[in-house]
């Protein structure tokens, strides 16, 4: 008999979905080993070698998944935007408020004022709520300094977030996301300081770069100076496109081999077609589409058609989607955008893991791979995605270990 294989942790009696291969990777009795804080096995029970366990966790049927990725998120910000929000319900519209000096600006002043503790102590609260969905990974933006000084303090928070709490914070520099007032008028100027001055100073805080591509927003040409500068720099690239008009900051991004495309309401074939060949990530906001009350959906039988990875995450930022609720995401994705359940599902580990350039590491039940895992108490995965405003998580593992 082959002597037994010596893990740290062996999670039993446990149905799995690994997320392995093209669907949800089922495994109906199944097992997860941890050795060092990687997975060393899951898969089916009855072909696992004999593991000698340090500890053993009876699962008692419960399903297992990969953690959570939420690879979309403004958790770093101060204030909130209530008070806006109460306008758009009366009429105003959010380009109008924006035009006006709020918006992504009122949030900016709070955000200059605030220091970097404040800033992690109010984000806390909303990174404790993902946690207890079972994220165990969160990519979290700058873009509310939009001064140099202020956007680094924005990303040290972010990083400190991850010194907080047992979880991996990826952070992506967003300070092209408004021309700040003291640009009005002048937002090449202001696109330079980002290219000359923001992204050099962000190396080594940031793992990615971002910008918002829009009428309100930075124009393509602009857009494109932005994500040149990035590569440049040896950073990864992202972008907000197509979220309120068709620029076709998609294609744009996917040209620059960007990680991820995001939003993607007005995004059309040509978009998807360029994504396709340049393996750029669909990142879909459903609670963003929601809490603006848009109309237009994301094409997503253009992505599916051409093959686009499409992740899901919450957007969660105090303007146009102020929820800390991944679980509601998935709903949101299945009921408002047509996906499946395992599009869902997979859009929040596997493909949400490639929208970050991290799924080396993490989003499947792999060996190998970060043993991050979501413990859930249901009888189907199915389930993740049809409850609205309940959490069944059991139990969150980062790196191997319970949390
Ligand atoms: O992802 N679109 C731009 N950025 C955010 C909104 C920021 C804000 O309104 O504060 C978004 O929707
Ligand atoms: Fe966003």
């Amino acid at each position: 008999m082959a002597p037994p294989f010596s893990c740290d942790t062996l999670w039993q009696f446990a149905s799995l979905a690994t997320m392995a291969g093209d669907g949800l990777g089922i495994v109906e009795r199944g097992v997860v080993a941890a050795k060092g804080g990687r997975i060393l096995y899951a898969g089916d029970a009855a072909q696992a070698p004999d593991f000698d366990a340090a500890e053993t966790i009876d699962c008692a049927g419960r399903w297992i998944t990969p953690g959570l990725i939420d690879c979309h998120t403004h958790l770093v910000h101060a204030g909130d935007r209530a008070g806006e929000w109460a306008m758009r319900l009366e009429g105003a519209t959010y380009e109008e408020i924006a035009r006006a000096g709020g918006g992504i600006v009122s949030t900016m002043r709070a955000t200059r004022e605030a220091s970097e503790a404040a800033l992690v102590a109010s984000a806390l609260p909303r990174l404790d709520a993902l946690l207890g969905e079972g994220v165990t990974t969160v990519e979290i933006k700058s873009g509310y300094g939009l001064t140099v000084a202020d956007e680094l303090k924005m990303l040290r928070a972010a990083r400190r977030l991850g010194k907080e709490r047992v979880v991996r914070i990826a952070t992506t520099l967003l300070g092209a996301h408004a021309v700040p007032p003291e640009h009005a008028g002048r937002a090449d100027a202001y696109v330079e300081l980002v290219c000359d001055e923001m992204i050099p100073a962000a190396i080594g805080l940031a793992d990615a770069v971002d910008a918002f591509c829009e009428g309100i927003g930075f124009s393509p040409t602009q857009t494109d100076r932005v994500l040149a500068a990035a590569r440049a720099a040896g950073l990864q690239t992202k972008l907000h496109a197509e979220q309120l008009s068709a620029l076709h900051g998609a294609s744009l991004a996917a040209s620059h081999g960007a990680l991820s495309a995001d939003h993607l309401e007005h995004a059309d074939e040509d978009d998807a077609r360029a994504m396709a060949a340049a393996g750029t990530v669909a990142v879909l906001l459903p609670g963003a589409y929601y809490f603006m009350r848009e109309t237009k959906r994301p094409p997503v039988t253009a992505l599916r058609d051409h093959g686009v990875r499409i992740a899901i995450a919450t957007d969660c930022n105090p303007g146009t989607s102020p929820t800390t609720s991944p679980l509601l995401m998935l709903n949101m994705a299945a009921t408002l955008f047509g996906l499946t359940v395992t599009e869902a599902l997979r859009g929040m580990t596997v493909n949400a893991a490639h929208a970050l350039g991290l799924a080396h590491e993490i989003g499947t039940l792999e060996a190998g791979k970060a043993c991050d895992l979501a413990i859930w108490d249901i009888a189907a995965p199915a389930e993740l995605a049809y409850r609205i405003g309940f959490n069944p998580l059991h139990m969150r593992v980062k790196d191997g270990r319970c949390c």
